[in-house]
């Protein structure tokens, strides 16, 4: 099956109400390609709620970067999932590599999240990757199977079709280092054929898989356009239109 390309912008703490004017803005004149590549902003949350009206005519949605595994309660500072539909969210990133390092999300916390994004009815974009060090032990394949094992143990395949994963190796992320993109095609191969063994084909093949580290204009084009690569999932340069658009700009 072929999907529409997924391109995400993972703004992580970063910009300003303003800025999110700016972008959408000059992406106004890119409306005929946004029909053609699906593209999604993941913003920081304190500005979800401008989202439905600031996007309003713009083929494009929006998400958050993380989410509380819990439905609702005592839980200070924290923001459910429904939460997170009620501003208009599609997606909601989970298990970012930098939620896991600094914020001490395990995968069967991030499995949770997961869950609790998925019974609000939001799609989650799980991350997985491997840090440089096991990279260099040979340890990539075992360490994102384990990853999204976690999810997988814990849901169905209906529930986990037409989800979102992306590969996002800890050491290509905000570095300007990429994998080769043969490393690329062996992860994502090796993910769909995971996915396949786990559930079926058909199931299979609705999961969008996106590769994420260092994507830009330059590189977008070859990265994501290879087998089993249905998009990008995109930090630093998706901060500004001039360095935002070529990437999604590559993939029509
Ligand atoms: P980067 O970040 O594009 O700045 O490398 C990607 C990510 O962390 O999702």
């Amino acid at each position: 099956m072929m999907h529409q390309k997924l391109v995400v912008a993972n703004w992580k703490m970063n910009g300003t109400s303003a800025d999110i004017d700016v972008l959408l803005m000059a992406m106004q004149k890119d409306s005929a390609i946004l029909n053609q590549v699906e593209v999604s902003l993941c913003v920081p949350a304190v500005f979800l709620s401008n989202m439905r009206a600031a996007c309003a005519h713009l083929p494009i949605s929006w998400g958050a970067q993380n989410v509380n595994d819990k439905v609702a309660g005592a839980f200070t500072g924290e923001i459910s999932a429904q939460m997170l539909c009620d501003v208009g969210c599609r997606y909601v990133i989970v298990g970012h590599s930098e939620r896991r390092l600094y914020y001490g999300e395990d995968s069967p916390w991030v499995a949770q999240k997961w869950l609790a994004a998925r019974a609000a009815a939001l799609t989650p974009i799980l991350c997985v990757g491997e840090s440089l060090e096991e990279r260099e032990k040979g340890q990539t394949l075992a360490v994102v199977m384990a990853q999204l094992d976690a999810v997988l143990k814990i849901t169905t395949a209906k529930d986990f079709a037409h989800t979102v994963v992306a590969y996002e190796p800890v050491w290509a992320i905000g570095t300007g280092l990429t994998p080769t993109t043969g490393e690329v095609v062996s992860v994502h191969t090796a993910l769909r054929d995971h996915l396949v063994k786990q559930y079926d084909s058909a199931t299979s093949q609705t999961v969008r898989l996106l590769y994420g580290g260092s994507v830009k204009g330059d590189n977008a084009a070859q990265l994501l356009t290879l087998a089993n690569v249905d998009g990008g999932l995109i930090g630093g340069a998706s901060l500004k239109y001039e360095t935002f658009s070529p990437i999604y700009r590559a993939l029509i």
